[in-house]
């Protein structure tokens, strides 16, 4: 069975290594992240944002995790990733979600509290795990400035009082990712991370982990990230395969013949995250 990310997160952190969340978009993402976990031996969460949740339908996308699940034997997590409504996380939770991200970040810094708080109480009284949000993270625009992308940055105390007013399970801050690939490199504020980490009992999540370069990523592991999001990456590679798959055959019309390329190519992005982010052997 599906299983909250109450079953690796604590110790995730205790073992400071990171469960990675890679996004679900269709049946070949969901095998492939699933293949790579099993090979690999480790825990993960199957991301499903609202726009993927709408794609592929919340009863298939149910019956694909579960069955990723029953066959792997793996502790995995279906999580709604960025919910944006209590209605969404409940009706997310009727249909076998085993875990759900309320982003409440657009909201006033008492409204987000006050509607995670909701969330938590009704999600925590189904065995489901909660993932709360504080400050902005960037969007896939990526010539915001500096000023403005450091105003949107998370503040420590706000995210220890948010943290302890909602009881979340993990706390995603804005420390300075961004969705999508990066035109540099990201500057992650690693110091806000041990701030926030060294006062709550919950790990910190990272955002827009696509594109962040290894060493910062270990960075972020060492100063308290216990799960990472991966998305774009496993996008970027699963087209590429395609595009390369029919350009070199004209005639091919069988879909198999280039979406089986695709999920070879995830296997490989996910098994590297996996090693990246010491999940595996783990499981
Ligand atoms: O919530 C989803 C993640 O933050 C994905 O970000 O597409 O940059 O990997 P990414
Ligand atoms: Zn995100």
């Amino acid at each position: 069975p599906l299983v909250s990310m109450n079953e690796f997160l604590p110790k995730a952190k205790e073992k400071k290594f990171a469960v990675g969340q890679f996004n679900m978009n269709n049946l070949e993402f969901a095998q492939a992240i699933m293949q790579a976990a099993i090979e690999e031996n480790s825990p993960f969460i199957y991301g499903v944002s609202e726009g993927a949740l709408k794609y592929m339908g919340i009863d298939f996308t149910v019956a694909m995790a579960k069955a990723a699940a029953d066959k792997s034997g793996l502790p995995i997590a279906l999580h709604l990733d960025h919910g944006s409504s209590f209605e969404v996380a409940m009706e997310c939770i009727r249909a076998g979600f085993s875990s759900v991200m309320f982003d409440g970040s657009h909201h006033s810094f008492e409204d987000n509290i006050r509607l995670t708080k909701e969330v938590v109480k009704a999600a925590h009284a189904m065995g489901v795990s909660v993932e709360g949000e504080l400050g902005t993270i960037g969007g896939v625009e990526d010539d915001i400035s500096v000023d403005e992308a450091d105003a949107a940055l998370a503040k420590p105390s706000e995210a220890i009082q948010y943290y302890e007013e909602t009881g979340v399970d993990c706390l995603a801050i804005a420390v300075g990712t961004a969705h999508g690939m990066y035109a540099g490199e990201p500057n992650i504020h690693f110091d806000i991370i041990e701030e926030v980490t060294r006062a709550i009992p919950v790990p910190v999540v990272l955002h827009g982990g696509s594109g962040v370069p290894d060493e910062m990523i270990k960075r972020s592991i060492a100063a308290g990230v216990g799960k990472i999001n991966v998305n774009t990456e496993n996008q970027v590679a699963c087209t590429q395969a395609i595009r390369d798959a029919l350009a070199a055959n004209s005639k091919v019309y069988d879909p198999r013949k280039y979406l089986g390329p695709a999920r070879n190519a995830m296997v490989e992005v996910v098994r590297s995250k996996i090693r990246l982010f010491g999940s595996n052997n783990q499981a």
